[in-house]
């Protein structure tokens, strides 16, 4: 044998262009059988082009993928399958409508047909579970679970499917600590018994914590791999980003100014007709930001639906500005001046069909400057793309690239574009940093800074408890629907938040 022994992955000299762009840009890289192979880059680098291209789901203009000694090609995520690669993607491809079950076995011979073998697969479906501890009700529908479920089904699907290599496009992202936690244990478990993952992520602390090597791509080059026990986080940063990296955020002292959100025993019900909010009062002033800690599912995501109009409440009240907006429609709230920064961007941010410029005044295109009476203004328009294409360093090829063919953290630096470039009063944010890599997370906490500074208030809903306590004046702390304290954020510590999100109600004065 040569020298690919111990390699299951080898991808040597892969190129792939989109118009306007090279993704891959004569990329080598070896994975060795039975690792942790982080791919660590910035938004664009073109991680997921690279996964795709091994998953068979683009087809590189130029070089080779080697598996196990062996050159093959993989002309299709079928093709993938029978050289048992899978993939987990960064925005999943679940059917929605349908239970667990049916999602998992989709797509497979004995999926299809009259003669499901419902036993055998639950079984195995089961066995697998167990054996990794991904539980999950195999009959509940795909809508009716959380993100981090969803993910396990997707791991659920890939390994039912008795794959050696697993690809896993920003796992984390959606994850609560505890969930990522949960999910490294089960990784580990996988290599253990001789699986290969390749994993993409932003976060270099999960680098560190999971990894056996790393390779970091720079604008579709391979800046260098190393084994992660012998690197540290300012030097994966630098390479990533290419020069020095200075974690800094200004953050000036509160100006508290009107109180812009009032908020009066809220209730609302989850999807499942639930109770989602149990009681939910709050006040926010302008120039504060209020940061919402929770346990993924404990009603700040049903929160930020209501306070947006996406979500009827049951009971209770909601005023902007003095102003009753109790149940508002989303086009009211809108035009309120509410932003939103929504979780599921592909699902609630964008509309992937349609171009950067488009998708840049979705909410507006009906006022000016960009309509006199039913004309669009396309000089405005265009402009308006120009504007936030520099400000939020959005990177494609043109504003007329359609959306869904933007890297994750440039869909949602457009997102963050729309939605603040109007001086909002009030911005409901919910995981604003989900998916941005290093400077673009820094960038997106200094905007949200620069707004407080204006005056705006804001609610910013994160399970990622670093950013709450940068960025927030206070933390109000949610669990089961019900608030279980709100803290200053200068004095608050750690612990207690913590046993807060857990259920402990807070002792001490309310603020
Ligand atoms: N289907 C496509 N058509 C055209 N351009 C594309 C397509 N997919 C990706 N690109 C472009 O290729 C480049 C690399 O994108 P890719 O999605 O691989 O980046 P990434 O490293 O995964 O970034 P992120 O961290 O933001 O997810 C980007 O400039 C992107 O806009
Ligand atoms: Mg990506």
């Amino acid at each position: 044998m040569d020298n690919s022994e111990g390699y299951a992955i080898e991808l040597r000299g892969i190129v792939k262009r989109f118009p306007g762009v090279v993704a891959n840009d004569g990329i080598d890289l070896k994975v060795r059988r039975g690792e942790i192979h982080c791919l660590l880059g910035e938004n664009g680098a073109g991680k997921t082009t690279l996964m795709r291209v091994l998953y068979g789901l683009y087809r590189p203009e130029e070089g080779e993928i080697i598996l196990n000694g062996q050159p093959v090609h993989m002309t299709s995520p079928r093709a993938a399958l029978n050289h048992h690669v899978g993939m987990v993607h960064q925005h999943f491809r679940l059917v929605p409508t349908l239970s667990v079950e049916e999602n998992i076995v989709l797509g497979l011979d004995e999926g299809t047909g009259p003669f499901v073998n419902f036993r055998k697969t639950r079984e195995k479906i089961s066995s697998i579970a167990n054996e990794y501890g991904l539980s999950v009700d195999l009959q509940t529908k795909v809508w009716q679970l959380a993100v981090g479920q969803q993910q396990r089904v997707e791991i659920l699907k890939a390994l039912y499917r008795e794959v050696d290599i697993l690809i896993m496009d920003e796992p984390t992202s959606v994850l609560t600590p505890q969930e990522v936690d949960q999910l490294f244990t089960t990784l580990r478990t996988l290599v253990d018994d001789g699986l290969t993952i390749i994993f993409i992520t932003h976060k270099l602390d999960e680098v560190m914590q999971v990894s056996d090597r790393v390779t970091v791509l720079r604008k579709g080059k391979v800046v260098s791999t190393l084994p992660t026990a012998e690197t540290d986080k300012p030097t994966l940063a630098r390479l990533m980003v290419g020069r020095e990296v200075v974690f800094r955020l200004k953050k000036g002292p509160i100006k508290r100014r009107e109180k812009i959100l009032e908020v009066n025993d809220l209730h609302a019900l989850n999807d499942r007709g639930l109770p989602a909010l149990r009681g939910v009062s709050f006040d926010l002033f302008g120039g504060e930001i209020l940061g919402v800690a929770g346990v993924s599912g404990n009603g700040q995501y049903e929160l930020a639906e209501v306070l947006t109009g996406l979500r009827k409440s049951i009971k209770g009240r909601v005023f902007l500005a003095k102003k009753e907006v109790t149940n508002c429609s989303a086009r009211e709230m809108n035009d309120l001046n509410v932003a939103h920064i929504p979780a599921e961007r592909i699902r609630m941010g964008i509309v992937p069909a349609l171009s950067i410029r488009e998708n840049l005044i979705l909410k507006k295109y009906r006022r000016p400057p960009f309509s006199y009476r039913e004309f669009l203004d396309n000089k405005e328009i265009e402009e308006n793309a120009h504007r936030a294409m520099s400000d939020y360093q959005i990177a494609a090829p043109s504003y007329e690239t359609p959306a869904k063919l933007l890297s994750g953290g440039n869909i949602q630096k457009v997102i963050l574009a729309r939605e603040l470039s109007e001086n909002p009063s009030l911005i409901v944010a919910v995981h604003p940093t989900y998916g941005l890599d290093i400077g673009a997370t820094e960038q997106v906490r200094q905007i949200l800074l620069a707004q407080r500074e204006r005056g705006a208030a804001t609610l910013l809903i994160s399970e990622d408890l670093e950013e709450i306590m940068t960025l927030s004046d206070r933390i109000l702390v949610i669990f089961n629907g019900e608030v279980m304290g709100i803290l200053d954020a200068e004095s608050a510590d750690i612990e207690e938040i913590g046993l807060m999100m857990a259920g402990t109600r807070h002792k001490g004065e309310e603020l």
